[in-house]
């Protein structure tokens, strides 16, 4: 599903605040320490709690194996001006329905700053630009307004409510559906490239040319 384009490890997308690359072996103890928080992982599907520090490595080589043969696209979120640094991650999955599925997390000192915001954003210009799909998918657990805003933030619609698995949380959980089509993204994108503006004001004709 994911171009050529990204599926060498130089690619990058760049924010106003934010760089997002591919994740690094390096990463390994910043993913353990932020995805590590309890708040972090219960409000996912897949990471573990409390993370095993053996799993991290080989989740970044997966990672990374997937983004090179464009399976998915998974990428750290890092502070523009400290691309080593990494804060969060956030990816792109294929589903069955051909609508790419995204996921996002950011370590809890980063919270309620608009980066997860500005990262999914981001993402979503890109896959909506590089692939041909129609409209883009997420879901996030009902106790988790945080993730809910973000979609709203990013002109995703509720599109209805769920009981899903989530395997790292051993159990059925209900979640609430969120979907953002091709057509509203371009909408909200020629809007945001035009802004508003007031309508000129009315032509009151003078007198002179009136008697004219
Ligand atoms: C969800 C998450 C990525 C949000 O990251 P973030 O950078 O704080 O998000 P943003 O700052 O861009 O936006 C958060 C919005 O939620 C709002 N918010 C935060 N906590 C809230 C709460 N308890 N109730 C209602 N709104 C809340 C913020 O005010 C902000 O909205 P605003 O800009 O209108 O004020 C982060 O909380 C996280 O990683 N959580 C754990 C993992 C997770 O939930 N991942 C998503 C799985 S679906």
């Amino acid at each position: 599903m994911f171009p050529e384009l990204t599926r060498d490890d130089v690619f990058r997308l760049e924010t106003r605040r934010l760089w997002l690359r591919w994740p690094r072996m390096a990463d390994a103890s910043a993913i353990l320490r932020l995805a590590g928080a309890k708040a972090v992982a219960e409000m996912t599907a897949s990471i573990p709690h409390p993370y095993p520090s053996g799993a991290v490595e080989p989740f970044i080589f997966a990672m990374r194996k997937g983004n090179a043969l464009g399976e998915h696209l998974v990428l750290a979120v890092t502070p523009r001006d400290r691309p080593n640094e990494l804060i969060g991650m956030i990816g792109a999955h294929p589903q069955a329905s051909g609508r790419p599925f995204i996921g996002y997390w950011l370590g809890t000192p980063h919270w309620n700053k608009g980066l997860a915001t500005e990262a999914v954003q981001a993402l979503i210009d890109t896959l909506f630009s590089l692939v041909e799909i129609e409209a883009i998918e997420a879901d996030t657990r009902v106790i988790n307004p945080a993730s809910r805003r973000v979609l709203e933030k990013s002109g995703f619609r509720q599109e209805g409510s769920f009981l899903k698995a989530l395997p790292a949380r051993g159990g059925l959980f209900p979640c609430e559906q969120f979907r953002l089509d091709r057509s509203t993204w371009a909408a909200l994108k020629s809007w945001g490239a035009s802004g508003w503006t007031p309508a000129p004001p009315e032509e009151i004709p003078d007198e002179e040319a009136c008697l004219a």
